[in-house]
């Protein structure tokens, strides 16, 4: 069984400065990524950013700059995120690099050879904040000024000359390829939405604007840039070498596996996205997930709102992993997810520094101070034993298809319970009461141990650098992780020297 995992993030817009949002959607990416590595599966994981079109041409104009050189300072602002938020993304790509103009080019280039394409005017409203053309409909006026129903940004009109997609034509081919294709668009509310979207109609889609010139030329007329929705969502075929359909990265990983996205964009990725792709013959993604908004009270996190929690000040404060964990477990995914530091706060309190972090510290602590660190070297499990034990292996299909349905959530309350399932062993066990025998109290710190490993193998994707520190008692690295052997729970070495470990997280103090 072929064996291969490609996932994507959206490509951000440098225009301004990152905000949770889009720290949101990487770290999900980068937890379905590491998770399938230490499945055993070859993943490559790609994010990057969306530099042509308006919006960016007129934030680089605010700002008195060239286009190129604003892109430069703002995408190096991701790129750096993406360290700052422990991706472990293969490639980060930039849609004003060669390699994605190559693609974007052939691409053209084959939809207007197939006859998709032809030239026309296009008249009516678009919305430079999102990039989008809006129907009458979908749009209202509210004090004066038009604005989209449906992302409520400003909208303008626009009249001119302009290549289309024959779209309309692919109504049909789409909505045999949704009902064929039944995961394709999750979650299933939003599969809904798409559908009957399509189902009322579409019209051909103007792909190219000549009104402005920060993008990417149309190949065979130089008056035109090519619209920023097809040249974006080309980036998840240029990173894979795209248009050579015989490159080993293209072979290997198209069509991609996830699309992760926000709600926002869905129409984007679940119609036009697969539309140009069939109409070039070529395979459309296998699933495009919609995740909801972070938002702060009520509303979305955004910066026109002026409502962000800056993701770099939470960090230098927090530190990276709780607020990997907390994103993670606060939000119900797929839905929009209210977070707060206070809440953040007492996520770090009870599931980190008092459940994950003090079940490590006491287990290890007393390991140090009966047994010199060294793997018991007898055990006898009983049926107490073998209860908390053995649910990791009954359950683990199940956690498996969590993943693969991105039910994130179940994964997360499968990891508290076994935290607070071990906190509970180890009191209600009493190690310290057993000194005297001598083989019940082996068993205990034994399975105490086993539980540490298993529960820090399951906190790996969401929080890689403590679950490493974590993982060092055993002197499991990086490339020894692997998610089937939390089924097993006889892998330690008995006598073998176990390491120390230090604080994991810090509680923090509460005036109240
Ligand atoms: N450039 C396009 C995507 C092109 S993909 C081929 C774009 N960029 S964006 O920077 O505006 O948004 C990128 C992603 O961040 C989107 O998925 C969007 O949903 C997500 N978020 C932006 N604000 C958000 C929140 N407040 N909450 C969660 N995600 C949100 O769209």
């Amino acid at each position: 069984m072929i064996k291969n995992f490609y996932i994507t993030t959206p490509i951000y817009y440098p225009s301004a400065k990152p905000h949770m949002g889009h720290a949101y959607s990487s770290i999900i990416a980068d937890f379905f990524a590491r998770f399938k590595r230490i499945q055993g599966y070859n993943v490559f994981f790609l994010t990057g950013t969306d530099e042509h079109g308006q919006k960016i041409q007129r934030a680089a104009e605010k700002k008195g700059m060239d286009p190129k050189s604003f892109c430069d300072e703002i995408s190096k602002t991701f790129f750096d995120l993406s360290k700052t938020l422990n991706l472990s993304n293969d490639d980060f790509i930039r849609t004003t690099e060669h390699r994605h103009k190559k693609s974007v080019e052939k691409l053209w280039d084959i939809l207007e050879k197939k006859n998709e394409i032809y030239l026309s005017k296009y008249s009516g409203w678009y919305s430079v904040s999102d990039e989008a053309f809006y129907s009458e409909d979908e749009i209202h006026e509210i004090d004066n000024i038009k604005i989209s129903k449906i992302s409520g940004s400003k909208v303008e009109w626009v009249e001119e000359e302009s290549f289309f997609f024959k779209l309309s034509q692919w109504q049909k081919p789409l909505l045999k390829f949704y009902n064929d294709n039944p995961n394709f668009i999750l979650p299933e509310s939003r599969r809904n939405e798409v559908i009957s979207f399509v189902k009322s109609g579409l019209k051909d889609l103007s792909i190219s604007r000549k009104s402005f010139s920060w993008g990417i030329k149309v190949p065979s007329n130089k008056d035109h840039v090519i619209y920023v929705w097809l040249d974006a969502l080309t980036n998840y075929l240029s990173a894979l070498n795209y248009p050579d359909t015989n490159d080993k990265l293209y072979k290997s990983y198209w069509p991609a596996t996830i699309h992760l996205i926000g709600k926002d964009i869905l129409r984007f990725h679940a119609i036009y996205w697969p539309a140009f792709l069939l109409a070039a013959n070529l395979p459309p993604p296998k699933r495009v997930y919609g995740h909801g908004w972070i938002l702060s009270g009520d509303e979305k996190m955004s910066k026109s709102k002026g409502n962000i929690l800056d993701p770099i000040e939470i960090i230098n404060t927090y530190g990276l992993d709780p607020l990997r964990y907390y994103l993670l477990k606060e939000v119900s995914f797929g839905n929009d997810g209210n977070i707060s530091q206070e809440k953040l706060e007492n996520c770090i309190n009870s599931d980190l520094a008092n459940n994950y972090g003090n079940l490590c510290q006491r287990v290890i602590g007393f390991i140090e101070k009966n047994l010199n660190l060294n793997v018991p070297e007898n055990y006898n499990f009983i049926d107490e034993d073998k209860k908390v034990l053995d649910i990791y292996k009954n359950e683990f299909d199940k956690l498996i298809m969590s993943i693969d349905n991105q039910n994130i959530n179940y994964y997360l309350n499968f990891i508290q319970d076994q935290l607070f399932a071990a906190n509970k062993y180890f009191n209600d066990q009493e190690p310290w009461k057993k000194k005297e025998d001598v083989l019940r109290l082996n068993t205990i710190l034994y399975v105490s141990l086993e539980l540490i490993r298993k529960i820090s193998i399951m906190l790996y994707p969401i929080m890689p650098d403590s679950s490493l520190k974590a993982l060092k008692i055993f002197n499991i690295n990086n490339d020894k992780i692997n998610i089937n052997s939390i089924k097993d729970h006889e892998t330690l070495i008995k006598k073998q020297s176990i390491n120390k470990i230090s604080i994991l997280f810090k509680k923090i103090e509460k005036n109240d």
